[in-house]
């Protein structure tokens, strides 16, 4: 049988020759394919003796095992071997300085909540959040809105489907549920902040039905509407880069503040260009007012020894005037031509010191 044995050796050889996974699959197609040497060896045992056919038909099924393990032995390796190369060719140094065409940017609506952290963190406001899905109950009774007010509609409010216990969540519609979170887990004195995002079944030119807001709560024995007036005119100031702005307390009505005013400020629009802290055009940025009592005591806080003061403001709003932002849409559509233009440097974090957009 030393056919066999040659053939094995030779073939043996040509297996461990194989350069890559393609000549290796040549040396098996040659061997074991339908046409292959040792296929054809097998198919030849018909003509054999009967005698010699069972000895010859295991040695030729025993060579047959070990190229079939030759061949898997060599494929293993030659993974292996292709592996190493391509990690090798391919390995990323990332101490290397990132190219300019593949930096990333910050998308406005990051930036801006940076920017209002940096701004409320200074003046000691802590970072609070709640769920964007939510109760009915913290989303609108625990703030004393009404069954019959018209934000509760089913046109203006995502609701899920009813629980068996009939009660339903919903998508938060703003960011005041925060603030009953807040108060039911905290003693006074409080501030926070609480910036994240809302919903409400809305889609226009400026509204979507996904948007952001910011949420601000400040309880203490001494707040008064003086306090708020100072602490959003300062935000103002800070957020809008300039030395002082003018603006404008409209008595307004929200059903969780009494008194409730909303906020505009002036700006200056002539010459295709934004300007705050002057002008003639009058721009609303928040709803604010002094924390009803109801609400506190939906909290459990005493209203004859605390008050306090709340501000509610459209974040993406904020984000458009403050940058010049047309379409509010456009936030959400993640159109890289639109984020490398409107964007910002990964690392040029805001801060109250280095300035905020610079
Ligand atoms: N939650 C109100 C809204 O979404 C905004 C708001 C108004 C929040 C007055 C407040 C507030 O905290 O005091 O329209």
């Amino acid at each position: 049988m030393s056919d066999l044995s040659n053939l094995e050796q030779s073939l043996l050889k040509a297996v461990a020759a194989a350069a890559d996974e393609r000549a290796l699959e040549e040396v098996r197609v040659a061997a074991l394919g339908k046409k292959g040497s040792v296929s054809e060896l097998l198919k030849s045992l018909g003509a054999i003796a009967p005698e010699e056919r069972k000895a010859r038909g295991a040695a030729i099924n025993a060579l047959k095992e070990r190229v079939t393990e030759a061949l898997a032995a060599r494929k293993a390796g030659l993974g292996e071997a292709e592996l190493s190369r391509r990690l090798l060719e391919e390995g990323i140094d990332v101490t290397l300085p990132v190219r300019a065409e593949n930096r990333g940017r910050i998308h406005p609506v990051s930036q801006v909540f940076d920017e209002i952290v940096q701004i409320f963190g200074a003046m000691g406001f802590a970072v609070a959040e709640g769920p964007q899905i939510e109760t009915d109950e913290l989303n609108f009774s625990a703030l004393n809105i009404p069954p019959s007010h018209p934000a509760r509609q089913m046109h203006d409010t995502f609701y899920f489907a009813p629980k068996p216990d009939g009660s339903r969540m919903l998508l938060r519609t703003h960011t005041s549920p925060v603030q009953i979170r807040t108060m039911r887990a905290q003693k006074p004195p409080i501030r926070i902040i609480a910036p994240g995002r809302v919903y409400r079944c809305d889609s226009d030119q400026t509204h979507t039905p996904q948007f952001h807001q910011v949420e601000a709560l400040v309880i203490d024995e001494e707040t008064h509407m003086g306090h708020l007036k100072w602490c959003v005119e300062e935000f103002c100031r800070a957020f809008f880069e300039v030395p002082s702005v003018k603006m404008r307390f409209r008595p307004s009505h929200f059903p969780f503040t009494e008194p409730s005013a909303e906020v505009d400020i002036q700006c200056d629009r002539s010459g295709g260009e934004i300007k705050f802290g002057q002008g003639e055009v009058w721009l609303e940025i928040l709803g604010s007012g002094v924390v009803h009592p109801s609400v506190l005591r939906n909290c459990g806080i005493d209203p004859e020894r605390y008050r306090g003061f709340a501000f509610g403001m459209g974040l993406d709003r904020l984000a458009m005037l403050k940058y010049g932002i047309p379409d509010l849409r456009a936030f959400f559509e993640s159109d890289l031509r639109w984020l490398r233009h409107y964007g910002f440097g990964v690392l040029d974090v805001p801060t109250l010191a280095t300035g905020l957009s610079s």
